[in-house]
Order: C-alpha cells, then structure tokens, then sequence
C-alpha cells in the first residue's frame, strides 16, 4: 500500500485513494471549501516527492487559471489534493488548514470519487488543449 506523508505525519492508504481524504486521514484540517470539485483550491498541496504525473482536465485548467501551476519539473509543485488519486508513496506540505485560514470547518464533505470527471491525462496532452482553445 502506498505510504503518504504529509507535514511529517505519514499513513498507509489504498491506492486509488483521493489524495485530500488520505491527508485527512491523518488528523490534518485540510480545506476543502468546495467539496472537492476542483473550484477552489483550498486543498492545494506543495507535492515533495512522489506527484504524479497526470491531471484531471479540471485541476490542470483551475491551477493554470489560479496561477498555481508550476513549471515542467518543478521541485515542489502544487497539487490540488481533490483531483489526486493516490497511485504510490508520496511526500507534500498541506498549504491551507482550517486553522491557518480560520475556517468555521474545512468544508463541504467530499466523497471517494474524482469529481467532476475522472479521467485523468499527462501535461502534454492538456497543454495542447489548451493551446489549441
Ligand atoms: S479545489 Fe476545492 S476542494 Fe479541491
């Protein structure tokens, strides 16, 4: 099972696991103020080792958007941890807690499945998408 660490706390979890309830697992606030659709990047994640390499259309166009997005090869790049289905170990730093940010809660409770869409595409593929409008 893929070993996730997050802010030095580390847990076992299925793969295939949305990476945000992974986090959650492991006793951080995350935020997660839209319930997980990829609509507010609360969940963000600074990715250390182990990001993968696709993108769901939905966080690779809200991290673009956000200017959030970082360079091909990155050290640390950002992730939104609701789009992220675990597929191996992995280490990040959480950005956005209920008690950095002073959230009454951390959001609207997301469910086990990717939403809005599940299919996820390499950097590539979604650059020329975008490229081509
Ligand atoms: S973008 Fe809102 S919870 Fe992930």
């Amino acid at each position: 099972m893929p070993t996730i660490t997050a802010d030095g706390r580390s847990i076992e979890v299925d793969a295939g696991t949305r990476l945000v309830l992974a986090i959650e697992a492991l006793g951080i606030d995350i935020g997660h103020r839209c319930g997980g659709k990829a609509r507010c990047t609360t969940c963000r994640v600074a990715v250390e080792a182990g990001a993968p390499a696709t993108y769901t259309r939905a966080e690779f166009l809200k991290l673009q958007g956000a200017g959030l997005l970082a360079p091909e090869g990155a050290a640390e790049p950002v992730r939104l941890s609701c789009q992220v289905l675990v597929e191996g170990d992995m280490t990040m730093r959480v950005l956005k807690t209920k008690q950095t940010e002073g959230w009454p809660d951390t959001g609207p409770e997301v469910g086990a499945d990717l939403v809005p869409e599940v299919e996820r595409f390499d950097r590539a593929t979604l650059e020329a998408e975008v490229a081509a409008g």
